[in-house]
This record gives structure tokens, C-alpha cells and sequence, in this order.
């Protein structure tokens, strides 16, 4: 059977790195008030892949599309009956299950990265909102920051291994479609292209408005002298 083109440049791209910079944001989180530079770099590349992935799901290629794999909650429902009893029918692209990990991961890793601005490690380093909210909803939106992450890691978590389980206990090789793209069981449906120019353009738009937001609309924090 025919190789055929199912996740487009951009969305491969997306995934992997999420899964960088994620790991990353964990490691330079943990390694403390030195490394908060480059976690809070990481922390602004983060949300423009999420702001990246939320619009691609509605002008990106076939199988980047929202419209392609959110079903509705009893689809969602038949699938996991039939999966659990290891006779679900084959998709494409997303199945119905495996679609929810998009929302999932636009709505949980971009909260984390909206947190993180108005976070603060009460030493030197502090997001570029801190100052813009009370102090009580600073605290709120710091103590979302390290609550979330757990949750981050349980998806992910799930979310390996279930990956691990079609790859290796059902033998369907989804992680080299997620390198490569490609899939030997999609001879009809192929997309015929990433769209590479609307996704340079996009991220060059997401690129300016998250210049715009941390380094020109965020508030010049007020600065406290002790003597
Ligand atoms: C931090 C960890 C990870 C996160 C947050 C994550 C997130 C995601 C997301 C959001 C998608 C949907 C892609 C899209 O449509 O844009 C996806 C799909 C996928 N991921 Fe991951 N991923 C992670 C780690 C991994 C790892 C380690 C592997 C490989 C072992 C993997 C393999 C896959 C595969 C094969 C798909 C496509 C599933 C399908 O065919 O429906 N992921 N992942
Ligand atoms: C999705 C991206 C992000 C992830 C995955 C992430 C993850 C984390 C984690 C795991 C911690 C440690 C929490 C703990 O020790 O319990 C942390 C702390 C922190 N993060 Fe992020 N972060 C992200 C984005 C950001 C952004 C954009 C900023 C600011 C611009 C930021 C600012 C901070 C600060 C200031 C702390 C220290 C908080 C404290 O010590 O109380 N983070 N982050």
C-alpha cells in the first residue's frame, strides 16, 4: 500500500516541540532562580505553539482540523467500549479518543503559560504581569502555576501510554507517522501539502503579538526601595 501524507510539517513540528519544551520548562523550573530567564523564554515560546495549535485546528491541512477528529461525547463513548475490548475501528487521522488530547493540551499547557506570567519564585525573578493583579490573585495564579503541572504530567502520561500501547501491544505504528507524517494505510486520503507559507506567516504574526504583550503592553512593575 501507498505512503500518503497525514500530519502535516507544521503539526509534527508542533508536537515535538511541545515535548521539548515542556521537558525543558520542568528541568529549568526545577534548577531554580538562575535558570528563570530561560524558563521564562521557554514559558513565551510555549504559548505561541499553543496560540499556534488552537489556530491551525481551524485553517490548518484535513487532519489538523478541529473539525476532524472532535466528536461528539457518544462517539467518544463507542470508542473506548470497542478499544477496551481491542476491536475499535480504524481512523486516519485522530480516532475520537486520541482527538481529545488536542483541546486537552490547548486548554491545560496554556493555562500553565498564562499562570506563568503573573507568576513569581519570591526571590528575583518574577512574570511580566505579576504587578498588573492584586496580590491575593498573584498568589491564586502562583499556586495555579505549580498546581497544573501535575496535571500536565498525567496527561502526558496517559497519553505515552496509550501511544505505547497501540505502537507495541496492537503493533500500528503511530510514531513514526508522527516523525515521518506519512501512514501506509491512508492511500486515498493524503493531504497534498503542509501549507508551509500559511504557517511561516502565522507564526510570524504570533511572534509579534507575543513581543507586543511581554515587552510593550506588560506593566512596568513598581519598585520597592528598603532602607
Ligand atoms: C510531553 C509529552 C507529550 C505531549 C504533551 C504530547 C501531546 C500531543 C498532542 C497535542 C498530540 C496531537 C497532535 C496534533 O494534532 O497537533 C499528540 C499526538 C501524538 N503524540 Fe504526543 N505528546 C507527548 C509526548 C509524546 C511522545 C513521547 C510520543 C512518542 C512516544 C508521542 C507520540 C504521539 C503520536 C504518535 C501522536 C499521534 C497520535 C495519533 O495518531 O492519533 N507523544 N501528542
Ligand atoms: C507552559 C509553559 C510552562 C511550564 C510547563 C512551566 C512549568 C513550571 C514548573 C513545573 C514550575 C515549578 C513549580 C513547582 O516547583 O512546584 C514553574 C515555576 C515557575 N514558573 Fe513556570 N512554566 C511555564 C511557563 C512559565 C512562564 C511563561 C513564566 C513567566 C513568564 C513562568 C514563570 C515561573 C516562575 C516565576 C516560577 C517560580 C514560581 C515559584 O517558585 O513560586 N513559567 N514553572
Amino acid at each position: 500500500m501507498q505512503k500518503k501524507l497525514i500530519w502535516d510539517i507544521p503539526l509534527r513540528l508542533f508536537h515535538w516541540l511541545l515535548v521539548l519544551a515542556l521537558v525543558s520548562q520542568w528541568i529549568t523550573a526545577e534548577l531554580g532562580s538562575e535558570y528563570m530567564d530561560i524558563h521564562f523564554y521557554i514559558g513565551y515560546f510555549t504559548l505561541g505553539l499553543i496560540i499556534f495549535r488552537l489556530i491551525w485546528g481551524l485553517v490548518g491541512p484535513k487532519y489538523a482540523r478541529f473539525s476532524n477528529f472532535i466528536y461528539p461525547p457518544k462517539a467518544i463513548w463507542q470508542y473506548l467500549v470497542a478499544f477496551l475490548k481491542a476491536k475499535n475501528p480504524h481512523f486516519t487521522g485522530h480516532n475520537p479518543l486520541g482527538g481529545l488530547i488536542v483541546p486537552a493540551v490547548i486548554l491545560i499547557v496554556g493555562a500553565q503559560a498564562i499562570t506563568g506570567l503573573f507568576a513569581s519564585d519570591d526571590v528575583l525573578a518574577s512574570g511580566p504581569y505579576m504587578s498588573a493583579v492584586s496580590s491575593d490573585t498573584q498568589s491564586w495564579l502562583d499556586g495555579l502555576h505549580h498546581q497544573i503541572f501535575n496535571v500536565i504530567l498525567g496527561i502526558a502520561g496517559i497519553h505515552i501510554l496509550a501511544i505505547l500501547w497501540y505502537q507495541f501491544g496492537r503493533k500500528i505504528p503511530l510514531i513514526g507517522a508522527m516523525i515521518t507524517g506519512k501512514k501506509t494505510d491512508a492511500a486515498q486520503n493524503g493531504i497534498g501539502s503542509s501549507r508551509l507559507l500559511l504557517a511561516v506567516i502565522l507564526a510570524i504574526v504570533i511572534a509579534a503579538f507575543l513581543y507586543w504583550l511581554i515587552a510593550i503592553a506588560a506593566p512596568v512593575p513598581e519598585v520597592d526601595y528598603y532602607f
